[in-house]
Formats: structure tokens, C-alpha cells, sequence
């Protein structure tokens, strides 16, 4: 496989853990921010092509020059690592192995944007790494890292603060977040304020996922040409995938942005084909929030300019990898689950509308589906995403609409009767 940036380097278990990230390239990024004012930082970001790897792909540089011209008296640093996202778990290998870097990235922005305080946010499943977060905290203080006049420069001060989650999905969307970090019940917020505007506290907020803030030094430390030539030209860098499911070789790889989704799935040094060595019938992408993804679209580079023409995004990176035994319209009513037990409640499109869904989808299950409910799928799906309060509901018929779109005698073929007849049967 192509050179990767090798994100995860070290290991927090040892205890010269600090000493061995800096053997190991840690901090040289850091080292050269604080040369650098603030606008060149951001420009080197911004020409590095790095899309934010939270899910949503948005330029990060962008977010970060936005940010910057806000003027406010106190700007808060938020990463996002609730990583609820179902076959993804990239996230949990930075903090296992190496938050160093995820840290450093974190102090980078910290000098940019003059944010004094910041705050981890891990999922509440991950909440036993917290001792060993804190650990690395005070061993950056100790090292002159963190804390006051970080690295000798006067008013570079900056304190993190690691919070965790209750376990519910939707506190990884922004501003359901910030409800949960200040206390309250993690419910999305309504918009505007946008959140570099009204975010944390009411003040000005910037949050970016693990790995976003990981790929920060690396862009410091070796350029921002260099970034993107190891990715491509319009979509800068790698990315961490998630191979799960029917995947021979599951765990966590990390890849050049290009690499075409075939090696991915079948490269005996990434996914290597199935466990059960039949074909691959499908695959989803990036979460229970996205695509499924079928073998005519698997010669794709995996980068965000050409899954758009596909009609993808990358999502979260996750692979959950469906070999031939699975039957599709089940598949489906399990990821509907998921959206129901995650649903908050708050707007009828998506509370009642996942729980409409999956009684049509129970109907192709079993064979009692006629083609108004067929409509009625299209119509539903396309309504819960257009009429969502947050992105939760707005996405929860992603790989519904994929299968429509791809698949549709899946369904098709599965209706038996007409309306009509139907009354007959049941009469
Ligand atoms: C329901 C929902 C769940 C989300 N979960 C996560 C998550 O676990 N981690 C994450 O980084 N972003 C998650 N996001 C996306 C974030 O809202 C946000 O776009 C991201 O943290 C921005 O970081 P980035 O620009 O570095 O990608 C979620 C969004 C939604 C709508
Ligand atoms: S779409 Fe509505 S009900 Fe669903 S999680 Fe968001 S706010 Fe809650």
C-alpha cells in the first residue's frame, strides 16, 4: 500500500510516554506554530486540504478562518469524541494509543485562537480511559506542555478538561454536545446561533473530531504539500477506517485518501474479503447514518471529490462489510432500530416518523407489502431528511434512500398483492 502519515505512534501504557511522541516527531508541530502568527497557521490548513473527519467532511482550514474573525473575549476548544457512530471506533484507538497528538493538535488551535480552555468529550462507553487521559494531562503539564506559558510563551495558557457522555448517539451532534458538557440533557439546540457564534456558554466555540485534531501537527510539522501529496489534491492526507461485520480482517487501517474502496474491502493487507469467503453483497459506509454501498461502485477512490460524483460521502470511515447470507430489507429494519432507541424525541419527523418506517418495512419483511407502501417509503424517507429538527433524523434514511436508489426491486420484488387484494386476504 501508498505511504500513510502514521497518526498512531506511541503508546500511553509506557511511562516515558511523553519523551517517546517527542522521539517521534511530537511537538515539532507545536514548536513551529508558535513561530508562526496566527493567520499563516490557518493558511497552512487551509491549503493542506484537510476535511474534517467527524463525519461530515467539512473543510477544516475554512472552519478555523471563520472562527478566527469572530471577536470575542473567551473562545472555547471542543473535541468531539463521542464516536457513536454503530462499526466505528478510530477514535477510541487515539485515546487507547497515542492522545498525544490528538493533544497537540488540541494546543495548536489553542494558540490560534487565544481559547484558554478546552474539553474532551468521550462517549460514556469510553469512560474508563478517563484516568489514563488525565495521566497524560499532567505529564504534559509536567513536561512544560500544558498549563501557563506553554513553552515559555508569555499568556499561552491552556487547560483541558476530560468530560464523558451518558452513552446516547446524538450527543455527538455539535450542539447537543454543549448542552451535555454544560450540564443539561444532551437535545440538539435550535439554529442560530450557529455555534462559532452562541456555542459553548454562549461563547465562541470551535469543535473538531479525534482525528481532525490529530492531522494538525502532521500538517505543521511536514507541510501542507507534503499532506496532500500523501492524500490527493482536493482532499488532503488519510483517513482511519473501520473494518467490521463480515470483514476478514477487522480492526482499524489507516489509508491514503484515493485508495480505491475494492483494496480496501479486498487487499489482503486491509480488509482481505469476508471471513465466510463469499462474496461481498454490499457494505455501509460510514455509520448507521450512511450509504450502503454495492459491488458497482466499489472500483471508487476513496476520497470526498469522487464518492461525491457516486452520490457518497466518507462519513466516519466506517466499512461494515455484509458478505451474501445477509438479506437486505432485515439489514435495513436494524438500522431503523437503532434510530428509534436513538430518536431524543423532540420533532414528529423523526420520532414517529422512524417508527412508521419500520412497520413498512416489516411488511416487505414478511410479505404483506403492497406498492403503495412501496410510495409510501420513498415519501417517508425523503420527508424525515428534508424535515428533521437535527442531523440525526436528517440522515437516519440515508441508507434507505441508497437502497432505493440502487436497489429497488429489493423491495419490489417482494410485493405480492394490491391494495385490493390485500383487503381480501385480511377479510
Ligand atoms: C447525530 C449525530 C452524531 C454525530 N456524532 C459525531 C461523533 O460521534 N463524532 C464526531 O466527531 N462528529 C459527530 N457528528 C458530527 C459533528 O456534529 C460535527 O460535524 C463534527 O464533530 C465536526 O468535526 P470535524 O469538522 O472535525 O469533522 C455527529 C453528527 C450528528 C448529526
Ligand atoms: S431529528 Fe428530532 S427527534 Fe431526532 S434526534 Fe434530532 S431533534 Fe431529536
Amino acid at each position: 500500500m501508498a505511504k500513510t502519515l502514521q497518526l498512531i505512534s506511541g503508546t500511553i501504557d509506557k511511562s516515558s510516554c511523553v519523551l517517546e511522541y517527542m522521539g517521534n516527531h511530537g511537538f515539532n508541530g507545536l514548536k513551529k506554530a508558535i513561530t508562526m502568527k496566527p493567520e499563516e497557521i490557518i493558511d497552512q490548513i487551509i491549503e493542506a486540504k484537510l476535511l474534517g473527519r467527524g463525519g461530515a467532511g467539512f473543510p477544516t482550514g475554512l472552519k478555523w478562518k471563520n472562527m478566527y474573525a469572530i471577536e470575542d473575549d473567551t473562545k472555547y476548544l471542543v473535541c468531539n469524541a463521542d464516536e457513536g457512530e454503530a462499526g466505528t471506533f478510530k477514535d477510541k484507538l487515539f485515546i487507547e494509543k497515542d492522545p498525544y497528538i490528538v493533544f497537540e493538535g488540541m494546543l495548536i488551535a489553542a494558540y490560534v485562537f487565544g481559547a484558554k480552555e478546552g474539553f474532551f468529550y468521550m462517549r460514556g462507553e469510553y469512560r474508563s480511559f478517563t484516568g489514563r487521559l488525565n495521566k497524560a494531562i499532567e505529564d504534559l503539564k509536567e513536561a512544560g506542555f500544558m498549563g501557563k506559558n506553554i513553552l515559555g510563551v508569555e499568556g499561552f495558557d491552556f487547560d483541558l478538561h476530560i468530560i464523558s457522555g451518558a452513552g446516547a448517539y446524538v450527543c455527538g451532534e455539535n450542539s447537543s454536545l454543549l448542552e451535555s458538557i454544560e450540564g443539561h440533557a444532551g437535545r440538539p439546540r435550535a439554529i442560530p446561533p450557529h455555534l462559532p457564534q452562541g456555542g459553548l456558554y454562549g461563547k465562541t466555540t470551535i469543535t473538531n473530531n479525534v482525528e481532525t485534531f490529530a492531522a494538525i501537527p502532521i500538517i505543521l510539522d511536514r507541510g501542507p504539500a507534503y499532506f496532500r501529496s500523501v492524500g490527493t489534491e482536493e482532499d488532503g492526507g488519510t483517513i482511519m477506517v473501520c473494518l467490521s461485520g463480515h470483514a476478514k480482517n477487522k480492526g482499524v487501517y489507516e489509508i491514503p485518501m484515493g485508495t480505491s474502496i475494492r483494496d480496501v474491502l479486498y487487499d489482503e493487507e486491509l480488509g482481505g474479503g469476508t471471513v465466510s469467503g463469499k462474496e461481498i453483497q454490499f457494505f455501509h459506509l460510514g455509520g448507521q447514518a450512511g450509504a450502503i454501498v454495492f459491488p458497482e461502485q466499489f472500483d471508487t477512490p476513496f476520497d470526498a471529490p469522487h464518492l461525491r460524483e457516486e452520490g457518497l460521502s466518507k462519513g466516519t470511515g466506517a466499512f461494515v462489510v455484509a458478505d451474501e447470507s445477509v438479506d437486505l430489507i432485515k439489514y435495513l429494519i436494524k438500522v431503523n432500530e437503532f434510530f428509534i432507541h436513538e430518536s431524543c424525541g423532540k420533532c414528529t419527523p423523526c420520532r414517529e416518523g422512524n417508527r412508521q418506517m419500520i412497520l413498512l418495512l416489516k411488511k416487505f419483511d414478511e410479505g404483506t407489502a403492497t406498492e403503495k407502501d412501496f410510495e409510501t417509503i420513498g415519501i417517508l424517507s425523503k420527508t424525515m431528511s428534508f424535515a428533521s429538527f437535527c442531523g440525526l433524523g436528517q440522515s437516519a434514511t440515508t441508507a434507505m434512500a441508497s437502497v432505493l436508489r440502487q436497489r429497488p426491486t429489493i423491495f419490489t420484488d417482494r410485493i405480492q398483492y394490491t391494495e385490493e387484494e390485500l383487503k381480501g386476504v385480511f377479510a
